[in-house]
C-alpha cells in the first residue's frame, strides 16, 4: 500500500513538472527602500522561498522601486512582515497569470497569412520565422534570410538582411532582439521595425531604411523563447543543462540552473562585475567566455560584417526600465570616459530619448547600466564596442517601469514601437549631423558625378 502510494507521488511529480508554470493568483507588489538595513532585509528575501523579485539582486538599491511577486499563501505573511520594517509595499498586480494569458491571447480569427500580422498580439518562434520568410519571399530584391549558428537544442538563429543599394562597401547596422527569453517586446519591437523599413512612406524611415544595410534578429535566444511559451513565461537565461544541479537549497526554481545569462557569457570583462558563478542564479555566466553558441554566433557573425564594409551600429533591446544605455556597463561617473567616443554616444542617445518621449510621453532615462542600473560585466553591446570597436553602440531597455514588467499588454506594442521608431530616427540623424557617416547617393548617381568630375578636371588639366 505504501508502495503503492509513494508510486504515485512519484508519478505526480514527475507530471506537474513537465506542465506549463501557474502563475495562477500570484501577486506583486512594489515598494522602495528607504535605508541600507531595508535594502539588507530584501536581498535576503530574494533567497527565501516563495518570493521572487522581477528585478535583478544587484537592482536593489536605497530609494529604487522594486517589484516582489508571491504565491497569494504568502500574501498575509509578506504584508505583515513589512509592516513590522516599516516598508510600504503595494499591491500592483493582483493575478499575475491573468497577464500572461492576455499575453498569450490570439485575436479570434487570426488570418492563416502571416504577413497580415498587424502587432496586436505576441507571436511565437514558428510564427516571427515564418514571418520572416514570407516578408523575404514578398521582398526578394531586397531582403536576404540570414542563418547564423545553432542554438544549444539545435534551433537556427534567424533574421533578416535589409539591403536595398547592393552596395559593395556598404554602412551597416545590426539590431539584437530577445538576447533574454522573457523580454517579449523586444521580439515584435524588431520585426515592426523591419517592417517599416520595408514598408513605410515616411520620408525619414526611407532614408533610414535605404541608407543603411540592417541585419536585424528578433531572437538571438531561441531556445529560451520556446521555453517561456512552452513551461515558464519567466525564464530569462538560454537551455544549457551542462551546469544543472539542484537549486532548492537557494530556494528558487529547482532548476534555475539549466541555463546561462547570455548577456553575461561575452569576451569583454568577461565575470568581472554585475555577473554570477553560481548555475542557479539569473545571471550566471557559464564556464567560460564564450562558452555558449548563442553568443559565439552573434559574435562572429559581428567580426564577420566588419569584414563586409563599416558596420556602424549595434543596438541591444531588452525590457524593462526604459533606458538607453551607452556602454560601458561597469563605468560609472568620470570613468564613462573609458569609451572614447563616450560624449557622443551619450548625446545621440540622450536626443533620441527626447523625440521618443514625444511621442507618448514615455520617460526615458541616459547612462551607463553602473549609473542608472546596475554594474553588469560580459554583456552582448559591451563586447561589440570593446573588441569588434564598433563606433554607435546602444542598449534599449524598453517598456515599462514595472506595472506590467515583461509581461506588457498587447496593447501596448504598437505605441512602444512608435516611440522606439521615432529614438532611432533621432540617434541616426544626431550620428549623421557628428560626422560619422554621410548619406549614399544613388550609385549611378554618384558614378555619373564622379564621369563627369573626372572629365572636367580632365579637360581643366588638358585646357
Ligand atoms: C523558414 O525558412 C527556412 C529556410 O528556408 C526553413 O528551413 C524554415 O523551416 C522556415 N520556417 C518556417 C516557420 O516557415
Ligand atoms: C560547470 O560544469 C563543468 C563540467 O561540465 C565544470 O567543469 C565547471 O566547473 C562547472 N561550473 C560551475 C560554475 O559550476
Ligand atoms: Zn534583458
Amino acid at each position: 500500500m505504501i508502495y503503492k502510494i509513494s508510486i504515485l507521488v512519484v508519478l505526480a511529480i514527475v507530471y506537474t513538472s513537465a506542465e506549463y508554470v501557474s502563475y495562477d493568483n500570484y501577486k506583486v507588489y512594489k515598494l522602495q527602500p528607504k535605508t541600507e538595513e531595508q535594502v539588507e532585509l530584501l536581498r535576503k528575501l530574494q533567497h527565501t522561498k516563495g518570493y521572487s523579485f522581477w528585478t535583478l539582486f544587484d537592482y536593489v538599491k536605497v530609494d529604487r522601486e522594486v517589484r516582489i511577486m508571491l504565491e497569494s499563501k504568502n500574501e498575509r505573511e509578506f504584508e505583515n512582515y513589512m509592516k513590522s520594517v516599516g516598508l510600504d509595499a503595494t499591491k500592483t498586480v493582483e493575478d499575475v497569470q491573468s497577464l500572461i494569458d492576455a499575453q498569450l491571447k490570439r485575436p479570434q480569427n487570426v488570418g492563416r497569412n502571416i504577413l497580415e500580422y498587424d502587432w496586436t498580439y505576441y507571436p511565437n518562434l514558428e510564427e516571427v520565422e515564418e514571418w520572416m520568410n514570407k516578408t523575404a519571399e514578398r521582398h526578394p530584391n531586397v531582403v536576404t534570410l540570414l542563418d547564423i549558428g545553432r542554438s544549444i537544442e539545435g534551433r537556427p538563429i534567424r533574421g533578416i538582411k535589409i539591403d536595398y543599394k547592393k552596395r559593395d562597401k556598404p554602412v551597416m547596422g545590426v539590431l539584437e532582439g530577445t538576447l533574454h527569453a522573457r523580454e517579449w517586446i523586444t521580439t515584435v519591437t524588431l520585426t515592426w521595425l523591419a517592417n517599416e523599413f520595408l514598408n513605410s512612406k515616411d520620408e525619414n524611415v526611407r532614408f533610414l531604411a535605404e541608407n543603411i544595410v540592417w541585419h536585424i534578429f528578433p531572437v538571438t535566444n531561441p531556445d529560451g523563447f520556446v521555453y517561456t511559451f512552452t513551461d515558464d513565461r519567466m525564464w530569462r537565461k538560454n537551455r544549457n543543462p551542462s551546469n544543472f544541479t539542484s537549486c532548492v537549497a537557494s530556494n528558487v526554481r529547482d532548476d534555475l540552473s539549466n541555463g546561462v545569462d547570455l548577456n553575461r557569457n561575452f569576451g569583454f570583462l568577461w565575470m568581472t562585475v554585475g555577473a554570477s558563478q553560481n548555475p542557479c542564479a539569473q545571471t550566471f555566466a557559464g564556464q567560460t567566455a564564450f562558452s555558449e553558441p548563442e553568443s559565439r554566433a552573434l559574435a562572429n557573425y559581428v567580426l564577420d560584417l566588419k569584414n563586409q564594409g563599416e558596420l556602424l551600429y549595434y543596438m541591444a533591446f531588452h525590457s524593462y526600465s526604459q533606458m538607453i544605455l551607452v556602454p560601458y556597463s561597469h563605468t560609472a561617473g568620470a570613468n564613462v570616459l573609458e569609451v572614447p567616443n563616450y560624449a557622443d554616444l551619450f548625446e545621440i542617445a540622450i536626443k533620441g530619448a527626447e523625440k521618443l518621449t514625444a511621442v507618448h510621453n514615455i520617460p526615458y532615462q541616459v547612462g551607463t547600466s553602473a549609473d542608472i542600473l546596475y554594474e553588469v560585466s560580459g554583456s552582448g553591446f559591451d563586447w561589440v564596442k570593446g573588441e569588434a570597436k564598433v563606433p554607435i553602440v546602444h542598449l534599449f531597455e524598453l517598456r515599462d517601469l514595472g506595472q506590467y514588467g515583461f509581461l506588457l499588454p498587447p496593447e501596448q506594442i504598437i505605441p512602444n514601437n512608435e516611440e522606439v521608431m521615432a529614438a532611432i530616427l533621432e540617434m541616426d540623424r544626431v550620428t549623421r549631423k557628428i560626422g560619422y557617416y554621410s548619406p549614399v547617393s544613388d550609385s549611378g548617381y554618384t558614378l555619373k558625378i564622379n564621369a563627369l568630375l573626372l572629365i572636367a578636371a580632365v579637360m581643366f588639366g588638358f585646357v
